[in-house]
């Protein structure tokens, strides 16, 4: 990391061999000068996860910092008929998403309710997958909820020549039903669900590194395959992929805020209680098509 005046006082401690850094010296809640942002994007681009521990982050404060690496991605609204497994009732800006499992008048105030999340990419399903996500923690259960990050460029090298040859140039359908740990029936008539076909191996547009992008939740066929296959295919990258040698395991403290990339890790969740209470703040950027 090069230094200047600005920087000399940020450290980034990196969490394990997979991926993952915490940056200390740095709040994110101000207005911070660019070099300091540069430095920050490069730590990212080289753990893939950061994350900043302790700060006060009002929701103005984590859009301002947000909005430093691209444009703010819109809350991607749901199908009339899928509607009532997303969102919640308690989303009060476009660019914001809660993530909770709590519940008012037996309504949920956010997503992604309870229990445990398959790895997946956010929003894998459309045309231009976020490029990052911010989840700043507001309330945490005692155990469990932790967050699981996969880093996908060390699954991509590891692949076997023989696997790379197979998928190269090959895409894969991303498809979301707004499950957390379920498959999607691909047996129904999928044009009302949102989907989209992504390289399966895509080429990061910053750091011109290949990464596997494939997840359990949203990715359901190769094309070009039979459907015998293309699900042997899948079911070895998927386990292949989540090998916890790739795995950064975020275990939640109040006031966390991490920020991660869609484009080279996938992302999942383990179990917490349904008598606790989890409340997360997320906003996102917009991404762009990817190539292979
Ligand atoms: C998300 C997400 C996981 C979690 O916000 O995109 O996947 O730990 N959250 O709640
Ligand atoms: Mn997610």
């Amino acid at each position: 990391m090069s230094m200047t005046a600005e920087t000399a006082g940020m450290t980034v401690i990196p969490s394990g061999a997979a991926c993952g850094a915490e940056i200390r010296g740095v709040d994110p809640s101000q207005d911070l000068p660019q070099p300091v942002i540069d430095a920050i994007a490069e730590a990212w681009r080289k753990h893939l996860v950061i994350y900043f521990r302790g700060f006060d982050l009002t929701l103005d404060q984590q859009l301002r910092f947000a909005g430093r690496f691209g444009d703010l991605g819109l809350r991607k609204q749901a199908p009339d008929g899928l509607r009532e497994r997303t969102e919640g009732i308690l989303q009060t800006n476009e660019y914001t998403l809660l993530v909770s499992n709590m519940k008012v008048d037996g309504k949920p105030v956010g997503a992604f309710g309870e229990g445990d999340m398959w790895f997946h990419i956010d929003s894998g399903y459309s045309e231009k997958p976020y490029k990052y996500t911010f989840l700043y923690a507001i309330e945490i259960p005692s155990k469990g909820g932790n967050t699981l990050f996969a880093n996908q460029y060390m699954a991509y090298d590891d692949l076997s020549a023989d696997m790379k040859a197979k998928i190269e140039g090959s895409k894969a359908l991303h498809i979301h039903e707004y499950k957390r740990s379920e498959r999607v029936d691909l047996a129904q008539d999928i044009s009302k669900v949102p989907h989209w076909f992504h390289p399966v191996a895509v080429r990061h547009p910053e750091t011109g590194k290949r990464a596997l992008f494939v997840d359990r939740l949203m990715t359901q066929r190769i094309e070009g395959l039979s459907a015998e296959e293309s699900e042997s295919v899948l079911n070895q990258l998927w386990d292949h992929a989540e090998n916890p040698k790739y795995v950064y395991e975020h275990v939640w403290q109040l006031k966390d805020f991490v920020m991660w990339d869609n484009r080279c890790l996938t992302h999942g969740r383990t179990w917490f209680s349904p008598q606790e209470n989890r409340l997360l703040r997320r906003c996102t950027v917009e991404g762009t098509p990817l190539g292979g």
